[in-house]
């Protein structure tokens, strides 16, 4: 895939980069130590309580993660990086679809999730996977706690992007597609903001993935003013049941 897409390494460098700043800052900003992670893959960049456990740059602290993928070969794999390098009664992996209408219950049966304390729900780079992305996000956003989290970030025709239209652009997603035999759906800005509906966004904002605190960061290297992913941190603010 890279050798017919190799823009694709540093959009995946960019990802992981931007979901290692939101976990940097939650660890400063806020007292959320579980985390559900959809769409997990392949811990490339390192897993979620890598980072909330043992990075230099985050206030270390113990956290409760549920990894989830719907390929199992991605959660078998995981499986074994946790044996060797995770903590059993903190973390696990569990097979599940973000489509499910019963996947919270399954990652509440898991026993590492508190459904009374806040979650940070992480969507990063799979929510294009989806057709109807918003039911199935909503339903679980609907679940949460105040004081919950949601990040997200996805491929976009959001200016200074990719755009559905330019030929070069969609040979791109084209092969993105064929190669991971899953829809991808490059949505509009609006679209993308429609995934944090009712919940406030944190300060940047939904913008493309180098420009969202990059004071979190280690430099990557890559140019900072053009991403075909954007991404973007919310919060639960509303006072309310968490079931
Ligand atoms: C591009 S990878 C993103 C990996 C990781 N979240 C990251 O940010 O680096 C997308 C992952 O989403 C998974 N995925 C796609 N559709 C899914 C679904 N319906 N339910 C659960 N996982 C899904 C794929 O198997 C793949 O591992």
């Amino acid at each position: 895939m890279l050798r017919l897409f190799p823009e694709g390494a540093a959009l995946a460098r960019q990802n992981r980069s931007f979901v290692r700043r939101a976990v940097r800052f939650l660890g400063a900003h806020s007292d959320v130590r579980q985390f559900v992670d959809i769409g997990s893959g392949y811990p490339t960049g390192g897993h979620v309580h890598e980072i909330a456990e043992k990075d230099p740059l985050v206030n270390r602290r113990p956290v409760h993660v549920v990894y989830i993928d719907n390929d199992l070969s991605v959660v078998e794999f995981g499986r074994s990086l946790l044996a060797e390098y995770g903590t059993a009664d903190r973390h696990t992996y569990i097979c599940g679809d973000f489509r499910d209408p019963d996947l919270w219950k399954q990652v509440l049966a898991t026993g590492r999730i508190d459904p009374d304390k806040p979650v940070c729900l992480l969507a990063a780079s799979m929510l294009h996977f989806i057709e109807d992305a918003w039911t199935p996000l909503e339903a679980i956003k609907r679940r949460l706690c105040a004081g919950s989290y949601l990040l997200v970030s996805h491929v976009t025709d959001a200016e200074g992007a990719a755009s559905e239209t330019d030929p070069q652009d969609r040979s791109a997603v084209d092969v993105y597609t064929q190669s991971t035999a899953h829809y991808v759906g490059v949505r509009s800005r609006e679209q993308i903001e429609r995934f944090f509906h009712g919940w406030q966004m944190i300060e940047p904002g939904l913008v493309p993935l180098p420009e969202w605190r990059p004071e979190m960061s280690e430099p990557v290297g890559e140019p900072a003013d053009h991403s075909r992913l954007v991404g973007g941190l919310a919060r639960k603010v509303r006072i309310g049941g968490c079931h």
